[in-house]
């Protein structure tokens, strides 16, 4: 595995992070049950990867509390978080929630200490009440020594050019940042890396791969879709074959392996999360993403192919 500053926090962290979220949330969607999750956890653990990232909002920060019971706690970097929202619906959370939530979490996780807890999914209209009634009780636990440094997470299916995080930009509490970003939706390189880079926030990527980048039907899907919407041109492409060109030659093994190179290798990204249940997946994708960066030709293709794209990522 290879490794990375964070920021500004002083952690080295894997560039390979275990998103315990998404679709997959280690399987537990798919139906497979605790044992085979921790066992996903194990082997990325194995693999070198010593960053994870849950929430109590997946339901499995209490697997990573199983799981990381096999290393000591200072070799592992958590990162988990609560939402502003409740079944859905936005709700007020008061300071005091917040507080009995983070209580919760160090629970679950059988730890005394969060390494990077985060508001989840914060929106641009939230923002202003996240800074002034959650943010001075998260320095407080800070101050505590329950959690070591305050993140925030944005709702990027709600918000796929970033406005909230455009926001926190001007705030220097926020330490980590996760953003969203892949081939198909790269909005992040203007608005918010070049800032991130500057500042020393840290950046966990979401949304690598998610659904539109798991396979060729998947993507056959995605770009009809950015094509109707007029987000890309349709004769830049070859409908049958999209973004074949990135395999061509054996330049990539997959278009996943492709997802995640390219993102790794964007000026500004620290931490990739891959999501999953599978290990040979995982196994693959910390392979993948030890992998050279994609050849610079394919990169600018990819750049301008999506260049417009604003307003979709892949979910
Ligand atoms: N707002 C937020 O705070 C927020 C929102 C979304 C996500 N997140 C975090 O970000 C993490 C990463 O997002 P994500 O889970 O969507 O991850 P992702 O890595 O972009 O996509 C994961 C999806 O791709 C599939 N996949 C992974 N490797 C594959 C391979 N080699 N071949 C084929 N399919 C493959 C997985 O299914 P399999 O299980 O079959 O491998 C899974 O459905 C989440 O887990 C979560 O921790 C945070």
């Amino acid at each position: 595995m290879d490794y990375t500053s964070l920021g500004r926090t002083g952690l080295k962290a894997s560039v390979m992070g275990l998103g315990c979220g998404g679709h997959s949330r280690l399987g537990i969607s798919q139906g497979k049950g605790e044992k085979a999750a921790i066992e996903v956890v194990h082997a990325a653990l194995d693999l070198g990867i010593n960053y994870i990232d849950t929430a109590e909002a997946y339901g499995t920060e209490g697997i990573v509390g199983q799981a990381i019971k096999a290393v000591k706690r200072e070799d592992v970097i958590i990162s988990t978080k609560k939402s502003l929202a409740k079944d859905g619906k936005q709700v007020n959370l008061r300071a005091a929630e917040l507080m009995q939530g983070l209580e919760a979490s160090l629970k679950r996780l059988e730890t005394d200490y969060i390494d990077i807890y985060n508001l989840h999914g914060l929106k641009a209209r939230d923002y202003d009440y996240a800074l002034t009634e959650l943010v001075p009780a998260l320095e407080r636990a800070r101050e505590q020594g329950k959690i070591r440094f305050i993140g925030v997470t944005e709702a990027f299916v709600e918000e796929p050019a970033h406005p909230m995080l455009e926001m926190a930009l001007k705030d220097e509490r926020w330490e980590v940042f996760m953003v969203g970003f892949n081939l198909l939706n790269q909005t992040a390189r203007k608005n918010i890396f070049p800032e991130t880079r500057a500042r020393q926030v840290g950046v966990q990527l979401m949304f690598a791969v998610r659904r539109a980048l798991k396979n060729f039907e998947t993507l056959k899907e995605a770009l009809g879709e950015l094509a109707q919407t007029g987000q890309i041109d349709p004769d830049r492409f070859d409908p049958e074959k999209p973004l074949g060109f990135l395999l061509e030659d054996g330049k990539a093994d997959s278009l996943t392996e492709a997802a995640y190179r390219f993102c790794r290798y964007e000026p500004g990204v620290e931490v990739v999360l891959v999501g999953t249940g599978s290990i040979d997946h995982l196994k693959a994708n910390a392979a993948s993403l030890l992998k050279p960066p994609l050849p610079e030709a394919d990169v600018t293709r990819l750049k301008q192919l999506f260049e417009r794209v604003e307003n979709y990522t892949g979910n």
